[in-house]
């Protein structure tokens, strides 16, 4: 293995060239005008594959973006692996906040700074990179290894779900490895089991015909805003209780041992509270912090329009307002009956004076992944190996929709090899992704090849 290692040790400056190359690509998969560049991505992850020595390298249009699929089966007898990443990035507003620009990356403070860094070119590109070691080393692979990258994971990954249930075959593997989550800490081998789902909903209050003068109408007409606000604030109760009448039905129970376990990660609740920049934390009473982001579901709003925004003053009674309102879900809840829920709650809790449409727009299963897998015990090793201690095990509070399709329709265990850092801005200004981590992530990616041909 040393061979394969001091060749991803040696091509360091070269790896990162190349990973500048795809960063300067904005492949955002949610803006139409972007369409050309998500084209673009998808042909240089292609060409990456082909350089790294696998053959059978091949895009599959889609009704959405394009998949790349690529193969390498010369190690008979021996399990194969399938390697899962996303391509498209999300969009980079609000611009003004960008200390250098979004896709002119730029290295600082030994990070690479750009949108997609961590989430997840700079993570997906780790294993190509390892298989390349491979094939330059060796000339051959110690597993059989497939790739499928998509382009549609920050949209909700349809075309993809569509595509595993008419490529099941072609797909079909032993284990799923996946570089999209994040590390417990900077240096800290981290395998995540859990991830949560998602039920992502929009509620329309409609009022008025049209928008009125607040003087001569307000008081006597129903303001949609304030109907709004009033129905969100019933989502909750003030201990971070969900109110939606059988919300929590399906809720899996951490185990105690699960429970030990989170007390002794290393989290300082000081650190988190800083970082985040908030005075102080809040949330579901009776959990600790690392619980509510783990194991506990939750209801936000993550957007809401209404009403005259612009600069000064209006006075106006504004005849519709629109809130955004997303759930994260935990093992067993399942988004189709969640969203059920959510709007008979909604639809019940309306005024007779408004009238409100409430929209499912889109959902994902939460996804637990087994701990006792011959794939996820070759994991620990090899990230031990890499990064010089032992691997801790954590959950995720973000979602990666795909992943519970993977075990259900492939039956494959997913290894969540993540190299990111929750610190690390995705989905925000200033994304970027640590360089160390970007190397033992190429050696983990490495180490856990040759583990796992051992299984
Ligand atoms: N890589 C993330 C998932 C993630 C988030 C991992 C936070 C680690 C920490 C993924 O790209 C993502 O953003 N998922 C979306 C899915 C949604 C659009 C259905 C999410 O969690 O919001
Ligand atoms: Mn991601
Ligand atoms: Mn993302």
């Amino acid at each position: 293995m040393q061979d394969v290692i001091n060749y991803i040790e040696r091509n360091q400056p070269q790896f990162l060239e190349e990973l500048k190359d795809f960063l300067r690509i904005p492949s955002i998969s949610a803006l139409p005008e972007n369409k050309e560049d998500i084209n673009r991505a998808a042909k240089f992850v292609e060409d990456k594959l082909k350089a790294a020595g696998l053959n059978k390298v091949e895009i599959f249009m889609t009704e959405g973006h394009p998949l790349i699929y690529g193969e390498w089966l010369g190690a008979p007898g021996k399990p194969t692996v399938l390697v899962y990443g996303h391509y498209d990035v999300q969009p980079v507003d609000p611009i003004e906040l960008w200390q250098s620009a979004p896709f002119e990356p730029e290295i600082r403070d030994g990070k690479i700074w750009a949108r997609g860094a961590t989430d997840d070119k700079g993570q997906m590109f780790i294993h190509i990179k390892s298989v390349e070691a491979f094939f330059k080393e060796k000339g051959t692979l110690p597993v059989n290894v497939k790739f499928i990258i998509e382009g549609e994971e920050e949209i909700g990954s349809e075309s993809l779900e569509t595509f595993i249930n008419s490529h099941t075959e072609l797909l079909k593997c032993d284990a799923v490895l996946i570089s999209d989550t994040s590390l417990f800490d900077e240096g800290i081998p981290t395998l995540t089991y859990g991830l949560r789902g998602i039920s992502f909903m929009e509620v329309e209050v409609k009022g008025p015909g049209k928008d009125l003068h607040s003087g001569s109408f307000g008081g006597a007409v129903g303001n949609p805003i304030n109907i709004l606000a009033q129905m969100i604030s019933k989502l909750q109760d003030k201990n971070g209780h969900i109110k939606i009448p059988g919300f929590y039905d399906d809720v899996r129970k951490a185990t105690s041992e699960e429970r030990k376990n989170f007390k002794r990660l290393p989290f300082s609740e000081k650190k988190f509270t800083k970082e985040v920049g908030v005075k102080q934390l809040q949330g579901e009473k009776g959990y600790s912090t690392l619980e509510r982001i783990w194991v506990r579901p939750t209801c936000d709003c993550n957007g809401i329009i209404g009403g005259y925004t612009g600069k000064g003053a209006k006075t106006v009674l504004p005849s519709t307002a629109l809130a955004k309102i997303s759930m994260r879900l935990v093992p067993d809840q399942k988004p189709a009956k969640i969203a059920k829920l959510f709007t008979n709650y909604m639809k019940k809790i309306a005024p007779k004076s408004v009238t409100v449409t409430v929209r499912n727009i889109h959902g994902a299963l939460p996804g637990i992944t087994p701990l006792n897998s011959p794939a996820t015990q070759a994991a620990s090793i090899a990230m031990e190996k890499a990064f010089g201690r032992k691997t801790v095990y954590m959950r995720e509070g973000g979602s990666i929709p795909i992943v519970n399709v993977f075990s259900t329709k492939l039956k494959a265990p997913a290894v969540l090899m993540g190299m990111g850092l929750d610190s690390e801005n995705l989905h925000s200004p200033n994304e970027h992704f640590s360089l160390n981590h970007f190397r033992l992530g190429i050696m983990s990616s490495a180490y856990f090849l040759d583990e796992f041909s051992r299984k």
